[in-house]
This record gives structure tokens, sequence and C-alpha cells, in this order.
């Protein structure tokens, strides 16, 4: 017999038909009744197949008693409770290292566009005002630049990387200072101090938490820019708003933001922030590949072996 699992959103359709050969497959998402749909099933799920932004809270863990593993779509698990996973003994996996160059590669295409205003720019000729009004004024390079990677992660380092062959300078802070050729800077304000762009790559999470705030971005000051491809919650969100509306910063690029997918309409009238409708893992070969991931940590731990990527 299948082993059943509880799928909480809808995934690629390759990555459902994967986990449909192997398991019984019960989506969350289809059910009306959320409370009797984990009552009907509660005795038998032993798994969750589950994503970034919807994640497992204890309320979801205590209703599924025979639950011994969350397999997450997303190598950010701040929306799961690892803490009550931790204490009832189930596995939680992620997907790393499949997504880091195109995490990477969205965070430049940020900085990029956020200092060159492209989308700015572009709407300026789409409007037809190239012809009437003239050139596009100017804007600034990345070049020369100094870019504070918040959370020097495999993402951050990536990104950090990726910086360096634009020409750009490097900075970063992180829990732990690393073996790397890169100042590294004591906490957030000294890194914004110092800094042209700051790069939020850090995870989300309670120890997080708007760890970007008015005095980060007060050091950062008026020419300063800050770009966020990890969580909304890294940010005061409020804060960066007026800093922005007030110019007592240049510009921001955010692919995430409190409240996704509802985000807070302040954004949309705002022409100094560039934004992305959370896309950074967003291509069909690495959302391929992080499926592939969640569906073999799966079948790793229903086959008794160790799961691939564990959650520590
Ligand atoms: C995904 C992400 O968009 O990996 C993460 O933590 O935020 C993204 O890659 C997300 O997990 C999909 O729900």
């Amino acid at each position: 017999m299948k082993p059943e699992i509880i799928v909480t959103g809808r995934l690629l359709p390759r990555t459902q038909e994967a986990l449909d050969r192997i398991f019984t497959c019960h989506k969350l998402y289809e059910a009306a009744d959320h409370p009797a749909f984990l009552r009907q099933h509660a005795q038998q799920v032993r798994a969750l197949a589950t994503f970034g932004a919807s994640g497992a809270d204890a309320a979801l863990m205590d209703q599924l008693p025979k639950l011994e593993i969350i397999s997450n779509f997303g190598v950010g698990v701040d929306a799961i409770d690892l803490a009550a996973a931790a204490k009832r003994r189930i596995i939680v996996t992620n997907t790393p290292e499949v997504l880091t160059d195109c995490v990477a590669d969205t965070a430049m295409a940020l900085v990029l566009a956020t200092l060159r205003r492209l989308p700015q720019s572009e709407n300026y000729l789409r409007a037809g005002q190239w012809g009437t009004r003239g050139a596009y004024p100017l804007t600034t390079s990345l070049g020369g630049k100094t870019l504070g990677v918040l959370g020097l992660g495999r993402i951050g380092e990536a990104i950090a990387k990726r910086a360096e062959a634009f020409g750009m300078k490097l900075r970063y802070h992180n829990r732990s200072r690393k073996n790397l050729a890169w100042p590294y800077e004591p906490d957030v304000v000294s890194l914004a101090k110092n800094s042209d762009v700051l790069l939020v790559a850090a995870p989300g999470g309670p120890q997080t938490q708007r760890i970007v705030n008015a005095a980060v971005l007060d050091a950062l000051g008026p020419q300063g820019f800050v770009v966020n491809i990890a969580r909304g919650s890294l940010i005061d969100e409020p804060a960066l708003l007026r800093y922005l509306r007030e110019g007592r910063i240049a510009g921001a690029g955010l692919d995430v933001f409190d409240n996704e997918p509802k985000i807070d309409p302040a954004w949309f009238s705002l022409d100094n922030a560039v934004l992305l409708p959370h896309v950074g893992s967003a291509t069909e070969e690495t959302r391929t590949a992080m499926g592939a991931l969640q569906v073999e940590n799966l079948q790793l731990h229903f086959a008794g072996k160790p799961v691939k990527t564990p959650v520590t």
C-alpha cells in the first residue's frame, strides 16, 4: 500500500505526477473544509509536502499524530515551526543548492534594475516620453560601489561572486565570521554605514525579524539602496516605505514583502522602488529541480534511508 501524504498547495504538474506514482496524495488546497479534511485523514497521513509560505505550524502537526516528515519546496523554512517538529521527532527537509544560482541571478538583476532604474526608463520609453521630453535622466553605476551582503550563506556568497564580476566591492555581516577575504562587519548598522547597496540574503524567522530597521536605513543614508531577495520579515516595511517616500534612502529592489501576495498597495506608486512578485527561483529548470528534491527526500524517507537535505 502507498503511504498517504498531504499536499498543502498546488505543485508543478510533473512534481505532482512524481508524488502520485509513489504516494496517495490528499490535496489540502482543494478541500473546502480544512478541519474536516484533516480529521478525515489524520490517522493515515505520514508526510506533508509543503511550500515556503504555507509551511506547517504546531496546530497542523497536532492534528496529524502519524506525521513523520515535512518536505518543503523551497530553501526557506521560516513558515515551519521547527521547534514543534523537533519535539514530535518529525524530520524537516528543504531544497537548498538547486536554487542558489537562480536566486543569485535575480538578486544581481534587481541590483542592476534598481541602480540603473531599468524598469522606470522602459516605462518612460513606453509612455512615448523619449521622443517628447528627450533622454532619460542619468542613474547610478554599479562599478566601484560597495555591496553589503547581509547573510553570507550559499545564496549570499553566490551573489557576492557575481557582484565582484560587476566591479563592485564587497563587505558582509553574518551570524558568524567566515574564512573569506571580504571584510566582515560586526553588525547590520555598520554594514549599512559602509555600503552603497545593502543586499538582504539572510534566512527569515524570529532571529532576523525586522533587523533592517530605521537605524539601519539611517546608516545607509540618502545615497544608499536596499535589495531584498530573502523574506519581507527581515525589513521594517512601514519604515522602508517612509524612507523611500521621503528620499531618505535612494531606492529599493524587492522580490519579497510582508503579506505576500496581497502586498501593501502603498508600494504601487513609489517611483524609486523596483518590485518583483517573489520570482527569485522561478524558472522552469530550478522549480523542476526543487520539486524533484522535495520528492526525493520523501522517497528516501519511506525507503528507510536518510533524507538528502535535512534541516538541522
Ligand atoms: C520559493 C523561496 O518561491 O526557496 C525559498 O525559500 O522563497 C522560493 O524559492 C518558495 O519556496 C515557493 O513557495
